[in-house]
């Protein structure tokens, strides 16, 4: 991906952000957006930290095929580490992880990206590859800037 693409994928969020409309419409338009435009992105998910139960996340908007895992508890699976710790988690070649929950035979790598609002954890971003270690600088700036506009609506 080329920083430009970055760019223009960065001002489309923005304005997604800000029109009219539903929290989750928006974050549906983001996945999708993501889902279609950049080619190594195969599902693009939003899990939200479950405001009922603790240590807990809930599958939010996606885009991408269905998955078991619609509940997560934090600790388990690449989003529960990247929950537990609040950092990004990238997994070049998910059959190196052990902790690790599948979603689909062809995903080959992932990487989740927290978002944070003050000091609280209050969701991430979750996006598959069918690619072997296709995650790159530019892909980190373009998902942490996008995490960073989405706490506003979280
Ligand atoms: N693979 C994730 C589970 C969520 S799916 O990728 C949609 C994990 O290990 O936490």
């Amino acid at each position: 991906m080329m920083d430009r693409d970055v760019d223009m994928l960065i001002g489309e969020v923005e304005r997604i952000i800000s029109a009219d409309g539903e929290r989750d419409e928006k974050l549906k338009k983001i996945c999708t957006l993501l889902h279609d435009r950049v080619e190594h992105y195969d599902w693009v998910g939003f899990y939200l930290v479950d405001r009922e139960e603790e240590r807990m996340l809930v599958l939010g908007p996606f885009r991408g095929e269905e998955t078991e895992h619609t509940r997560i508890p934090f600790g388990s699976g690449i989003c529960g580490q990247a929950a537990e710790t609040g950092e990004l988690f990238l997994v070049p070649d998910v059959a190196n992880e052990k902790n690790y929950l599948s979603c689909s035979e062809k995903v080959r790598s992932e990487i989740v990206v927290p978002i944070v609002r003050g000091s609280e954890m209050v969701g991430e971003l979750d996006i598959d590859s069918h690619r072997i270690d296709p995650f790159t600088e530019p892909d980190r700036v373009l998902l942490e800037r996008i995490c960073q506009m989405v706490s506003d609506i979280l």
